[in-house]
């Protein structure tokens, strides 16, 4: 009985180890496939798209896409720069939009007077975009797009 469990083991411990390393091979890294020892071609630091045109939202809650550089754009204890623009109070002078009555509730719902701890830090929801090709494959579809095809599947039927 013994034995029989050693012959097992070794051939599936073989296959594990054979498959880890193929697995190791396929993983997708930034450095694509350039060994940890070695310098990558350095590719060119990608522009940030700064046309101030706002963007379509690919769904109703999402966070608008920033359509204007943020280089430098502090948001910290003391400061956001964010806000200096934002803010209800700035929106006459900066013609940006003003961050939406969500950005003023608490967790209960309740409108606070200044915008909610929850939404300062504005950079963990909203997002500037590069001249970029995309890391990994995007195969998001619109919502749209999703009853487009249920429709046009439920008239085949
Ligand atoms: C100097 C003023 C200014 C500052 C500072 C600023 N913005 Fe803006 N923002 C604007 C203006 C004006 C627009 C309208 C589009 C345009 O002209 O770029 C805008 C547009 C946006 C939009 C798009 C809103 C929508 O409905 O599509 C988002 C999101 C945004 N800003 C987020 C930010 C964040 C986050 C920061 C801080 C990192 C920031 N902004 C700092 C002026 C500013
Ligand atoms: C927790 C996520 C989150 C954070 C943090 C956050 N936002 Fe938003 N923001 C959203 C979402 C979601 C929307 C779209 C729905 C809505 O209006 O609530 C939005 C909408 C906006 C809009 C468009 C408003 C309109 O009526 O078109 C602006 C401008 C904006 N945010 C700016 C900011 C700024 C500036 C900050 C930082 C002070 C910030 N947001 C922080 C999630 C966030």
């Amino acid at each position: 009985m013994k034995q029989k469990t050693g012959l097992i083991t070794i051939p599936a411990l073989a296959l594990v180890l054979i498959l880890g390393a193929v697995a190791a091979d396929e993983i997708a890294t930034l450095r694509g496939g350039t060994p940890i020892a070695e310098q990558a071609e350095l590719s060119a630091i990608p522009q940030v798209v700064d046309t101030d045109i706002r963007s379509k939202r690919n769904y109703p809650m999402q966070p608008p896409l920033i359509p204007h550089d943020t280089r430098g754009y502090d948001v910290n204890l003391k400061v956001n720069k964010c806000m200096s623009c934002h803010a209800r109070q700035r929106i006459e002078e900066s013609l940006a939009p003003m961050v939406s009555v969500t950005h003023f509730m608490d967790r209960d719902g309740n409108f606070l007077a200044e915008i909610s701890p929850r939404r300062y830090f504005c950079n963990q929801c909203h997002v500037t975009q590069t001249t970029t090709r995309d890391v990994t494959e995007n195969e998001f579809k619109d919502m749209d797009e999703l009853l487009e095809e249920r429709a046009v599947s439920e008239q085949d039927d």
